[in-house]
């Protein structure tokens, strides 16, 4: 039989591929067999070099995805560059902290611009491809604040509660366009991201705490549920959030 997981002789398209969660999942999908397009600010040296050593293709695309401006000529590179596109991950995504009273509307544009603003947009301009080739999987990146409200981070919980309504939209309208949209929502990951949170003894002892599994995760964490949403494996998964938390949202 042949293995569902497979991502043989399929592209795939990772934003922020450069680091952290987007790093593991890029490095996941080839692994599994897929050649790796990764767009973003900052250049993908050592993504480059760990899938290569994979013996996949690698494609870098240098693009801010705050803005709807490169997102075809980041489709295009991927397409010259690696023959088609199977596979989105719209991972690209930041964070600002401050208190509710004290947020800037500029921490506000900045968030939501690259977070939801450019992954929809990103999303459509795969969609768009995708349809006329008769499929393929699209699989953005949550939050436990996609669920929760957090503290702190207004803009971030905005933009991540609506990439989980944006992901059962896009799901809605084009499952039967053969496209499977889905998201992960990743728990509490030692990343770049979490960094301050990290750093702050009191608030990462509580963090702790409440995760069964006991540990912070990591961005291999993520390996197995990007490899399933990406594969044939998933084809009848339409609009998940898929939590992969240790454990967290059980508490
Ligand atoms: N670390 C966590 O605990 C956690 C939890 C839930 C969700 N996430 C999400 O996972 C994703 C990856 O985050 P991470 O934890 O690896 O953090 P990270 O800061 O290490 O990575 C963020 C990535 O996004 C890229 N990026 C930021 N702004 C960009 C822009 N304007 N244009 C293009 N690329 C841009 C960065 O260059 C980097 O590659 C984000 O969407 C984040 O919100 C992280």
């Amino acid at each position: 039989m042949a293995n569902p997981f497979s991502l043989e002789g399929k592209v795939a398209l990772v934003t922020g591929a450069n680091t952290g969660l987007g790093q593991g999942i890029a490095i996941a999908l080839a692994e599994a067999g897929a050649d790796i397009a990764a767009a973003g600010i900052a250049p993908p040296t050592e993504t480059e070099a760990k899938v290569r050593a994979l013996g996949r293709r690698f494609v870098a695309i240098e693009a801010n995805l705050s803005s709807v401006e490169p997102i075809d000529r980041v489709l295009r590179e991927t397409i010259d560059g690696l023959g088609d596109l199977h596979i989105l991950v719209n991972n690209a995504g930041l964070i600002r902290r401050a208190d509710a009273v004290d947020f800037s509307e500029k921490d506000w544009d900045d968030v939501m611009n690259v977070n939801i603003k450019g992954a929809f947009f990103m999303a459509q301009a795969a969609g768009r491809h995708m349809i006329a080739n008769g499929g393929g999987k699209i699989v953005n990146i949550a939050s436990m604040l996609s669920f929760q409200g957090g503290i702190r981070v207004p803009s971030y919980t905005a933009s991540k509660s609506g990439i989980a309504g944006i992901t059962r939209l896009l799901a809605n309208e084009w499952a039967s366009r053969g496209i499977n949209v889905n998201a992960i929502a990743p728990g509490y990951m030692a990343t770049d991201n979490t960094a301050q949170l990290r750093a702050d003894e009191a608030r990462s002892a509580q963090i702790l705490d409440r995760i069964p599994a006991a540990r912070w995760g990591t961005p291999a964490d993520l390996g197995g549920a990007a490899v399933f949403l990406a594969s044939s494996a998933s084809d009848y998964v339409n609009g998940a959030i898929l939590p992969v938390d240790g454990g967290w949202l059980a508490r």
